[in-house]
C-alpha cells in the first residue's frame, strides 16, 4: 500500500453527473491522496448510462480506459455499497473527509435522517458523528420543500452542501473543463491542491 498525506473517502450515486465523481476521483488521485470510492448500484447504472461504464469490467479498468495511470490506481480502493464492514464503516478508521459527488435526493434524504442502511449512508453518518468534513454535491432540478429540508438540516448538522453547479466566468471550453468548475470546489474544501481551474483575481 503506498503512503499517503490524506485518505479521503468519495461515493458515488445515481444521479446524473457520473462524471464529477469520476473526475474528482482521478484530481485526488493525481495529488497524493489515497481515495476510499464506493459505488451505489444505481451509481453503476448511471455510470454506464453516461459513460459506458461496464460493470463486469470493474471500475479500475474503468478508470485506465478513462486515461489514468495505472500506478495511480494502485491509491484507489473500490467499494459496493454493499459492503457494510468495509473501513469507511467504522468511526475506528480515521480519513480526511468524505465526498458524495453526485448526490442523488435518495442519499442526501438518507444521509440527512440518519438512515444508514448500506456502506454510503452509513458512511456519511459516521463521518458526522465523528465531526469529519462531509461534503454532499448534489443534482436536482427543480427542488422540493423537501430536498430543500434536508440540505438545510444536514448543513445545521456540520455537511457542507456543494451543488453541482458550474460556474462559466473561467470560459469553460469543454465539458471536462465544466466539471472540473465543481471539482476544483471540492478540492479547495478537502485542501487539496489543484490547478484545475485558474483563481480569480491571481
Ligand atoms: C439516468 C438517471 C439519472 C438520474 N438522475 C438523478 C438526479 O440527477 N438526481 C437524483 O436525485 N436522482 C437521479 N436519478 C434517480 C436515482 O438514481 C435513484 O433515486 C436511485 O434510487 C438513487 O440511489 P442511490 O442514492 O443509492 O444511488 C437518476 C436515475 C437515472 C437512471
Amino acid at each position: 500500500m503506498t503512503t499517503c498525506d490524506k485518505i479521503i473517502v468519495v461515493a458515488v450515486t445515481g444521479a446524473s453527473g457520473s462524471l464529477y465523481g469520476v473526475r474528482l476521483i482521478a484530481a485526488l488521485l493525481r495529488q497524493d491522496v489515497r481515495v476510499m470510492a464506493i459505488l451505489s448500484h444505481a451509481a453503476e447504472q448511471v455510470l454506464s448510462h453516461e459513460m459506458g461504464y461496464d460493470p463486469g469490467m470493474g471500475f479500475h479498468d474503468f478508470l485506465t480506459a478513462y486515461g489514468l495511470d495505472p500506478e495511480i490506481r494502485k491509491k484507489l480502493t473500490v467499494f459496493s455499497q454493499d459492503e457494510i464492514a468495509a473501513a469507511p464503516a467504522s468511526g475506528s478508521f480515521c480519513h480526511h473527509g468524505m465526498v458524495v459527488a453526485p448526490c442523488s435526493m435518495k442519499t442526501l434524504a438518507a444521509a440527512a435522517a440518519g438512515y444508514a442502511d448500506n456502506l454510503i449512508t452509513r458512511a456519511c453518518d459516521v463521518t458526522l458523528k465523528e465531526k469529519r468534513c462531509l461534503i454532499l454535491v448534489p443534482r436536482e432540478t427543480p427542488l422540493s420543500l423537501i430536498h430543500l429540508e434536508n440540505m438545510a438540516r444536514l448543513a445545521r448538522a456540520g455537511a457542507v452542501i456543494l451543488p453541482a453547479v458550474p460556474s462559466f466566468y473561467s470560459f469553460p471550453g469543454t465539458i471536462d473543463d465544466l466539471v472540473d468548475t465543481v471539482v476544483a470546489r471540492i478540492m479547495d474544501q478537502l485542501g487539496v491542491e489543484h490547478s484545475l481551474l485558474a483563481r480569480w483575481g491571481a
